[in-house]
């Protein structure tokens, strides 16, 4: 069996190094499944991949995406507890598995992909791996906070942001919303946020003013949105940061370690992952997907792209001030 997938040979600009080819499907051996790939997003992370400055780079030619959904197709033997047809994400791709979902098959180990439920509509299910569990480890693994706390994020209008906002709802805590401008502050307030502040060089005084000092801050900029966060935080408080959209390095005050004993931490979901046991990893995702079924919400998507066009749809992922993620939708569904 055929199909077409998304590769990179070498590293260099995003848009000009991404190819689509088409490759033959091995064979199922024990233990192996067959899952017809649905849809898939373009992530920040995959842009760093085909520019070669992400942490995660396997050998070249390399298959492209990090997360997606699909549809079981077909078992192999010794396959248990998953079934044809069952909805599935692979969220434990890493440094030692590494596939490639930007792809119409992919053929896997069934110990390496998660069955979501079905009331949870595919291109919503194509972003389950990364960006909820991030935020919900975020939350949940640093600070222990009680209800009614306050969580001051900036990036918040990405799709780590959105799904820091609804967990934190359900949480019991507040959130302290940073965006670039004010076309998302809207859709951030719908979505449960009790504040939004549009960025400024000095906005540490008005994150103060809304939320107080809070205990938790996460940070996905860097730069002086990282350091005006990070004067927000109160003693003995946390800031966490998972990304660096802005590409700028973080310069911390002095005072901020000695008179505040503020904690600064970095996360990466996968060598969380490869850190934690699989049980907890598992039970986090059964429970956001829970709450997913329970209460949905939604990530917008700005466009889907065919894995043909894959130029034009990792150009189009790469522009700032997008209403919402770029994804691949395969051609057969
Ligand atoms: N550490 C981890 O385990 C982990 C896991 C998941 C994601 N991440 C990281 O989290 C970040 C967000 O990922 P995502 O999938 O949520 O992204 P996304 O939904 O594609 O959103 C991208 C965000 O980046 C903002 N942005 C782009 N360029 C920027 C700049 N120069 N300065 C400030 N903001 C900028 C955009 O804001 P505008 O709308 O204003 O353009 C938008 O909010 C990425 O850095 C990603 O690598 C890390």
């Amino acid at each position: 069996m055929e199909g077409l997938q998304v590769y990179h040979e070498e590293y260099g600009a995003a848009a000009e190094v991404v190819k689509t080819r088409r490759e033959e499907w091995p064979a199922l051996k024990p233990y192996q499944i067959r899952v017809a790939i649905y849809a898939a997003p373009i992530n920040p992370a995959d842009i760093n991949m085909l520019e070669g400055s992400y942490l995660l780079q396997p050998p070249l030619p390399a298959r492209l995406g990090n997360e997606a959904v699909g549809v079981v197709e077909d078992l192999g033997d010794q396959v248990e507890g998953i079934y044809s047809d069952d909805h599935v994400i692979i969220p434990f791709q890493n440094k030692q598995f590494w596939e490639g979902l930007w792809a119409e098959y992919v053929v896997l180990d069934y110990r390496e992909v998660l069955v979501v439920p079905k009331q949870i509509s595919m291109p919503q299910a194509a972003m389950l791996s990364v960006n909820p569990l991030t935020a919900y480890a975020m939350l949940t693994q640093f600070q222990e906070l009680n209800k009614g706390e306050w969580v001051v994020q900036n990036l918040a209008n990405s799709g780590v942001g959105r799904w820091v906002i609804y967990l934190a709802k359900k949480l019991g805590y507040k959130t302290c919303n940073i965006v670039r401008s004010d076309a998302s502050v809207a859709s951030l307030k719908a979505l449960g946020a009790d504040e939004v502040i549009v960025y400024s060089d000095h906005m540490s005084q008005a994150i103060k003013e809304v939320a107080g000092y809070a205990r938790l801050g996460l940070n996905g900029v860097g730069g002086n949105s990282a350091k005006q966060v990070a004067k927000a935080i109160k003693a003995d408080g946390s800031l966490v940061t998972y990304g660096a959209m802005g590409r700028e390095q973080m310069m911390i005050g002095n005072a901020l370690l000695i008179y505040r004993n503020v904690s600064f931490y970095g996360f990466n979901r996968s060598r969380w992952i490869a850190q934690t046991p699989r049980e907890k990893v598992c039970r986090m995702y059964k429970e956001i997907f829970e709450m997913l079924v329970a209460d949905p919400f939604t990530i917008p998507v700005e466009k889907t792209y065919e894995l043909g066009d894959a130029p034009a749809a990792v150009a189009h992922a790469m522009q700032s001030g997008r209403q919402g993620k770029i994804l691949f939708k395969m051609g057969f569904f």
